[in-house]
């Protein structure tokens, strides 16, 4: 079991799914479960506040996940293809929201473990460490400046077409990050046993090769 934490934007998507091609093991993107469960409680009309409605609705909701790249990334939602929508940046901003609320956290605690499988699991998320997967063998903590976050969402978003502005993606950021560092339950924190690594100066494969090298001192890569 390896942990991957960090706030949005710090590289931990595709790190997570490069690190699980490498080993072979399976991937769990925590975030879009949250982002799916927004996404269906505004379709169903309920407030984002009511943990209680929103949460009631998770069992209700089938959910898999197909490809192994981001490119041909595919999530289905009780059969219907949700990909575009879940990656969205205001499922986002609705999944931190929702998020925030206990009742949400525990209806999808077990649904996150239920992901754990030989020969083993890469999980992305903010709490991954701390609170869903606490004997995790390696939790790293990935983070990087605003700026970057912002930066790399921009040629993300242009990837797909979509112009936005840096300076409109940077305010996001910060707001995102601060109401996950800020909520009550499973905030978004460092684990006491956590790696950090600051992936602001960093390449992909530079992040990749210094988790490998944290392997290799853990015996878990020869
Ligand atoms: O990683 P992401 O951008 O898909 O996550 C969307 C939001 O979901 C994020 O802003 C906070 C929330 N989230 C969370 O609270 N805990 C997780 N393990 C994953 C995501």
């Amino acid at each position: 079991m390896i942990a991957v934490d960090g706030p949005s934007g710090a590289g931990k998507g595709l790190v997570t799914r490069m690190l699980a091609e490498r080993l072979g093991w399976h991937r769990l993107d925590s975030g879009a479960l949250y982002r799916v469960l927004a996404l269906a409680a505004q379709d169903a009309g309920i407030e984002l506040q009511d943990g209680v409605a929103v949460a009631a609705l998770a069992p209700q909701l089938a959910i898999e996940f197909a490809g192994r790249q981001e490119s041909d990334e595919r999530i289905l939602v009780n059969g219907q293809d949700w990909t575009a929508r879940v990656r969205a940046e205001t499922a986002g901003d609705l999944a931190s929201r929702i998020a925030a609320l206990p009742e949400v956290r525990a209806a999808l605690l077990q649904r996150q473990r239920d992901f754990r499988r030989p020969p083993g699991l890469v999980a992305d998320g903010r709490d991954m460490g701390t609170v869903v997967f606490p004997d995790a063998r390696l939790k790293i903590f990935l983070d990087a400046s605003a700026e970057a976050r912002a930066r790399r969402r921009k040629l993300q978003l242009s990837e797909q077409g979509v112009d936005a502005n840096l300076i409109d993606l940077c305010v996001e950021v910060r707001a995102r990050d601060a109401r996950d560092r800020s909520r009550a339950v499973a905030p978004l924190a460092v684990a006491a046993d956590a790696v950090v690594l600051d992936t602001t100066q960093m390449k992909p494969a530079e992040v990749l090769a210094a988790i490998e090298a944290l392997l290799r001192q853990r015996g878990l890569l020869d």
